[in-house]
């Protein structure tokens, strides 16, 4: 299915993706991180990178303010342009675990459906729904960037958790809880780490 493209026919790669996961010496696969402002997905993302490229992983990130500086910085956040973003950052997300890369990507992703329809376009097993399980208390509490005092004073409008929503993932490959069973706050180091060892699992 080429879209509403003619005269448009799908190339096959003379090397297959098999052969270049064989010269990396691992699996590609999309680790995909949803949840709210402020619960810490970029941090952990970026985290769980660096601790796979330690270990000698090619890692791909794709990060949500980053993203929307270039590639799609012509989208808002209405549910429509958060479904195109998603949409793209899904294709691209394909592009580099096609090439073998294990890719993060960190995006609130708040529609279930949004985030069904990218893991309905991927292989069996090569999308994985990472849940940063922080509620939301927790996200305002922490307001690293200021945005959920300004979606309070109506400065910001159709913000994620405050006057828009957030669908949790029905059955998340990965759940990330902010607390340990002590009730502790985890820190990104331990989340990341949680993650590292689900994944050798
Ligand atoms: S989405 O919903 O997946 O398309 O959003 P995403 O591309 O991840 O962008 C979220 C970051 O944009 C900032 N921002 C907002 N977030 C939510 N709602 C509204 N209305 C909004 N306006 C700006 C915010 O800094 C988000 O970054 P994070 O890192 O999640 O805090």
């Amino acid at each position: 299915n080429v879209g509403n493209s003619t005269n448009i026919r799908w190339h096959e790669s003379m090397v297959d993706r098999r052969e270049k996961e064989m010269l990396l010496g691992q699996r590609g696969c999309i680790l995909w991180f949803t949840g709210l402002s402020g619960s810490g997905k970029s941090t952990v993302a970026c985290t769980l990178e660096h601790l796979l490229h330690e270990r000698g992983h090619f890692t791909a990130l794709l990060d949500g303010d980053n993203i929307r500086h270039g590639l799609n910085k012509d989208l808002g956040f209405s549910a429509e342009d958060r479904a195109e973003n998603i949409r793209r950052i899904g294709e691209v997300a394909k592009l580099f675990a096609e090439s073998g890369g294990i890719t993060l990507t960190s995006f609130i992703s708040p529609y279930r459906a949004d985030r069904d329809a990218v893991r309905a376009r991927c292989r069996p097993g090569e999308f994985l729904e990472v849940h940063m399980a922080v509620p939301i208390e927790v996200c305002e509490a922490r307001d690293p960037k200021g945005l959920y005092k300004k979606a309070r004073a109506g400065l910001i409008k159709n913000f994620t958790g405050i006057d828009d929503p957030y669908e949790e993932p029905a059955q998340p490959e990965i759940t990330v809880e902010a607390y340990d069973e002590e009730g502790k706050m985890r820190s990104p180091v331990e989340m990341a780490q949680q993650i590292l060892d689900m994944l050798d699992e």
